[in-house]
């Protein structure tokens, strides 16, 4: 069964989430939510919330949360489609065969519409890199070592200063302003219709049947930000595809090289390595791991040798590992990046590197005993009861069993102690309530890791989770700042949803978790929008808090597009406002 985004809405407003994960919890009304014992984690007294207003839950002891898909994935392991048909099912919600309905359909044309128009552009800017007003853009890349045969091959292009010459040869072929729109190739300024990119080298980025889904663009200096990227739509989904994947798939191999940047597959691809693929300029997905599991089952990574690349290593060892691909990890020293070390020292080198990768089970343990002094048997001991912990987390006695002998004689731990290490570890994970369980763990401990709620990011939480609460204050909210004003792209979009929601006075935060199919996606954004905030607080306190948080988040957005700008008077205008903004009682919510 396939549902369109409509009929997904459908269901989820005729589902209640609380008959559904009553049926599983005994929940308890409570003012306006029902708590009951959290099914993710041990506890005695409940502090798992559902509220039927919002369809979400949230506990307030290992803060999983979401809306009712999540649940059913995390609770029930169902795959998204598993849960979406379920709930269809109960719902009376018709589902169709992809082809035949008529919502299909129109929803088929109207991504079709959309590839044509990428395609269109990518067309374009290939002509532009070739004109004259694209010199400066081909030479960049030839200087970059790129050949011609590479540029056609990944039709890359140039994005010229004038930005809306496109918009005009697209309206010319009769495409509407709505589709164009969607396209997110332009934006509107009053009547003016200007496109994203101008004055950038264009990476056109294709899913895996070679239709045109979205671009990044380069900028040519060191301006900022480097690399501007299309917004998700229809047809582009940041978290499903994977650049290079259309011609990578083609190939014999059993392994893919993952890499961070476009620059660096291409130049992998270039000399030889075909299989060479990147994620789109966001972290792995646990999708995209899957995807590469349909065509390999190796993956080697060669991510940035700084400190940022080796953690997006750390990061995406345990996703590759669960999608069933076995993660290396190659060493690109003294080079930064493949794209550096392909120049530097050629292929046959990168394919030494390759067959020299290391196990990712290895780098997990090398990355950590960095942070340990061996010298100190405290911190020694730790290290090794961090070495059983990775081998637990394994999963499986089989290669565990075969790690624990190969760990013990690289790091010189006795193999009896690191054996028993490893039961206890196993079995008290085992005493966990299930798989899930395990996961909420990690996803805890990535957020306390990677996304610990700190300043901007707390007050972006700390409003949309207000809104969410108390919908009448959007109006006073957005007289100060729009979803523009958040400049985390994972905020903004989420942001932007919310603020749209609210303009329309219809707010449902289920169903924008609800588009995310990746369940550890829906927990975040769960999380963002239901961020505690303590409102048993006298309304004075939270008002001046609020006025805090808003505050923050202006100046925030007001220092970051100083950044990104060339033009004086906007420049100057911006210096203004900030200035203005820096006075304590500038904004009043
Ligand atoms: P890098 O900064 O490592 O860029 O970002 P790179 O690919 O090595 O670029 P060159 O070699 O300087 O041209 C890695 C990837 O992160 C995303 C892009 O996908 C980029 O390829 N990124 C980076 C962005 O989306 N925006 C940025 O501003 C920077
Ligand atoms: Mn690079």
């Amino acid at each position: 069964m396939w549902f369109t985004p409509q009929q997904k809405d459908e269901i989820l407003s005729r589902t209640d989430i609380v008959d559904v994960i009553g049926s599983y919890v005994n929940l308890k009304r409570s003012g306006r939510s029902f708590m009951g014992l959290c099914p993710f984690h041990n506890e005695k007294t409940p502090s798992f919330s559902v509220n039927p207003d919002l369809q979400i839950y949230k506990c307030f002891g290992c803060n999983a949360s979401g809306n009712v898909i999540t649940f059913l994935m995390e609770y029930d392991n169902m795959s998204y489609s598993e849960a979406i048909n379920y709930l269809g099912e109960k719902a009376g919600v018709q589902g169709e065969d992809r082809m035949n309905s008529e919502s299909a359909k129109k929803f088929n044309d109207k991504k079709n519409k959309l590839f044509e128009i990428n395609k269109q552009a990518a067309t374009y800017f290939y002509r532009c890199l070739k004109s004259k007003d694209g010199y400066y853009g081909y030479k960049y890349l030839r200087d970059r070592g790129l050949t011609d045969e590479t540029i056609i091959h990944f039709g890359l292009g140039f994005a010229p200063q004038n930005s809306t010459q496109l918009y005009e040869i697209l309206k010319e072929k009769g495409y509407d302003d709505g589709i164009l729109m969607e396209s997110k190739l332009f934006k509107k300024d009053g009547n003016k219709v200007y496109g994203i990119f101008w004055n950038r080298v264009m990476f056109p980025i294709f899913d895996r049947s070679n239709h045109v889904i979205g671009f990044g663009g380069r900028v040519m200096s060191d301006a900022k930000p480097k690399y501007l990227n299309s917004l998700e739509n229809d047809v582009f989904s940041k978290r499903k595809n994977l650049f290079a994947m259309n011609f990578a798939r083609k190939s014999k191999e059993n392994y893919f090289i993952l890499c961070e940047g476009y620059m660096d597959v291409i130049s992998l691809h270039q000399a030889g390595f075909t299989t060479a693929v990147a994620s789109l300029g966001t972290a792995l997905t646990e999708e995209q791991a899957r995807e590469i599991k349909r065509y390999a089952d190796n993956v080697y990574l060669t991510y940035d040798s700084d400190d940022a690349g080796q953690k997006a290593a750390i990061r995406g060892i345990p996703i590759l590992r669960s999608a069933g691909l076995s993660p290396r990890v190659i060493n690109m020293e003294p080079y930064k990046d493949p794209d550096e070390f392909i120049k530097n020292l050629g292929s046959d080198e990168f394919k030494k590197r390759i067959d020299d990768a290391m196990n990712g089970f290895f780098f997990e343990c090398e990355y950590a005993k960095k942070r340990y002094r061996m010298s100190d048997p405290d911190e020694r001991a730790n290290f090794i009861k961090k070495v059983a912990h990775l081998i637990a987390d394994l999963n499986d006695e089989v290669v565990g069993e075969s790690y624990i002998k190969s760990a013990s004689v690289r790091y010189s731990i006795d193999e009896g102690i690191l054996k028993n290490n490893v039961r206890s570890i196993r079995q008290s994970n085992a005493g966990m309530v299930s798989r899930s369980e395990k996961r909420q763990e990690n996803i805890k401990q990535y957020e306390q890791k990677n996304h610990k709620l700190t300043g901007i990011n707390k007050a972006y939480a700390l409003v949309l989770s207000w809104l969410l609460k108390e919908p009448e204050d959007y109006g006073r909210i957005s007289k100060w700042i729009g979803y523009d004003d958040f400049v985390d792209e994972e905020y903004r979009e989420v942001a932007k949803k919310i603020f749209e929601q609210l303009e329309a006075n219809k707010l449902n935060p289920a169903s924008i978790i609800g588009e995310y199919e990746d369940a550890a996606m829906q927990q975040r954004v769960s999380s963002m929008l239901q961020t505690d905030f303590d409102f048993e607080l006298p309304r004075a306190e939270r008002e001046v808090a609020l006025n805090e948080m808003v505050t923050l988040i202006k100046r925030n957005s007001v220092s970051h597009q100083m950044k990104n700008l060339t033009d004086v008077n906007k420049i100057t205008e911006l210096a203004a406002l900030k200035k203005k903004l820096e006075k304590p009682d500038a904004i009043k919510v």
